[in-house]
């Protein structure tokens, strides 16, 4: 499997091609210091053995936040070198700080803008951003990734939208000038022998922001200034969040932050075209740089056929491995079936923008980091495996009987299979029923539910259950007969 073979990241030789892109957790303190939980969190993600683990976005500045993570001042390498400790004594996954400058907002709505920026402001930025490189590489990690995509500084100076007067403003080559400096100080700051990836938008995804075409040449440029690999992401965009009367305004409220963070609306790899064309136009410019592709990837299968065609280099995914650390682990061991699956109900995002304490939603109740198991007996159904399905007012409802497990019981898979097609994964519950409003009329579909324990271990399916939703009265008449 390609997924699994190692891969070299500059100097960094990353032990197989799955990536966890950065992801914050706002487990820390306002203070911005590493604590127990945030070793806990990332030392599980580690025993999952991903190729890289990039860690959530920390601060290059002084500026105030919610819970963040900061590696502006020394006076966090201690923490931030234990923390690199814990992570690669957990497991084989190299380790990259993702590094981020962001302006004020305030829980009116207004934000600083980059219009508002003073040259020497801007200079500062170029200078904590290699200031901090520096640090990532004092603290032991294995490499480090700016942060130039959504909402953030070097985003806004990218941005189609950047209206700047002056030469950091309007055309493409100004609006490429301030990332430019900035990966140039830090390459000069971090020496040619330590890696840097940049992390940046493959498509704004809002009226009048750029599109792949822009973003191809910013990763031409980027590779050319010596980045060893381009995280593309996607969206999440402050110009289109929605704000809620006292809070800050958070940058994945709207269309953009919906495109970064696909919810289960999307289909699977939705942002994949955008890293195929950059990947391609890189190729054809002779630059090998490799690219990291995320949004909504979730399956193996998926992941190997994204290597094959080559649209990517590597396979970034978030939520998945939120779900499931062991991800990859699971894949090693071909043990995919094992793989307890995410939603993409994007609770975690959620409490991200309530600056709550970042989990899955599919965890055991209260528990702030994914339960780790070693069970093998897959859980059963005692009272028997009836699943009835009743087709109701558009929607159709199932309802079973609860399944045991020497351990626990951590959850139920519904699947569905339409008109005899395959059946396929439809959502992951914790209770005995779920509506299905995702059908329609006319179609036979046939459900399943299979019971996991906290290892993923599945139990038999339930027997099948079918519902057929009938047409409304008004055009029963007329549709009946005209569908195959
Ligand atoms: C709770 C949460 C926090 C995130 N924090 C960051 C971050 O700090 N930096 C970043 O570049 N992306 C961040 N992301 C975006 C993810 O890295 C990823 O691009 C996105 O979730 C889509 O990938 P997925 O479908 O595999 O989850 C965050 C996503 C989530 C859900
Ligand atoms: S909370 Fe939902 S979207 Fe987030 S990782 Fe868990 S299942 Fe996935």
């Amino acid at each position: 499997m390609k997924l699994l073979e190692p891969f070299d990241v500059g100097a960094a030789r990353l032990p197989n091609r799955v990536v966890l892109t950065a992801m914050v957790t706002r487990l820390s303190g306002e203070d911005g210091h590493v604590n127990r939980e945030i070793r806990d969190r990332y030392v599980r993600f580690a025993k999952g053995e991903p190729g890289l683990i990039v860690l959530e976005a920390m601060a290059v500045h002084e500026a105030k936040s919610g819970p963040l993570l900061r590696i502006g001042d020394d006076r966090f390498l201690p923490g931030l070198t234990d923390l690199g400790r814990a992570i690669h004594d957990a497991g084989p996954s190299k380790v990259f700080p993702q590094i981020i400058h962001f302006l004020k907002i305030s829980r009116s709505g207004w934000r600083q803008k980059i219009s508002d920026l003073t040259l020497p402001e801007i200079r500062s930025i170029t200078e904590n951003y290699a200031a901090a490189a520096e640090r990532a590489r004092r603290a032991g990690f294995d490499g480090v990734e700016l942060h130039m995509a959504h909402a953030y500084t070097l985003s806004s100076f990218l941005s189609a939208r950047n209206a700047r007067g002056d030469e950091y403003g309007r055309s493409l080559e100004n609006r490429m000038r301030l990332p430019t400096e900035v990966i140039a100080s830090v390459r000069r700051a971090i020496g040619d022998g330590f890696p840097l990836g940049v992390r940046f938008d493959a498509e704004e995804c809002i009226k009048d922001g750029y599109t792949i075409l822009d973003a191809r040449q910013i990763a031409l440029r980027f590779a050319r200034l010596g980045a060893d690999y381009l995280s593309l992401s996607a969206g999440g965009k402050f110009e289109d969040a929605i704000h809620k009367a006292g809070d800050p305004l958070y940058p994945y409220t709207g269309y953009s932050g919906d495109r970064c963070m696909p919810p289960d609306s999307y289909p699977d790899g939705a942002n994949n075209l955008l890293a195929a064309g950059v990947k391609a136009f890189l190729l054809a410019h002779r630059s090998a740089t490799p690219v990291v592709t995320t949004g909504k990837i979730r399956s193996p299968r998926e992941a190997e056929e994204i290597l094959a065609r080559g649209d990517a280099d590597l396979i970034g995914m978030a939520r998945a491995l939120l779900a499931d650390p062991d991800w990859t682990k699971k894949v090693k061991e071909n043990r995919e079936g094992a793989i307890v699956r995410c939603i993409y109900g994007n609770v975690c995002k959620n409490l991200d923008e309530n600056f709550k304490r970042v989990r899955c939603v599919l965890w055991p109740a209260g528990s702030l980091q994914a339960p780790q198991s070693f069970d093998t007996e897959a859980p059963t159904w005692p009272s028997g495996r009836e699943l009835v399905a009743t087709a109701k007012a558009g929607r159709i409802s199932l309802f079973w009987k609860p399944a045991a497990d020497g351990e626990a019981v951590y959850g139920y898979e519904v699947l569905r299979a339409e008109a005899g097609a395959a059946a396929v994964h439809v959502t992951s519950v914790k209770g005995c029923s779920y509506n299905d409003y995702d059908v329609v009329a006319g179609v036979a579909y046939t459900y399943t539910v299979r019971a996991y324990d906290l290892a993923g271990n599945r139990s038999v399916p339930t027997d099948p259950a079918g519902a057929v939703l009938s047409y409304p009265e008004a055009a029963r008449e007329r549709l009946s007969g005209r569908v195959s």
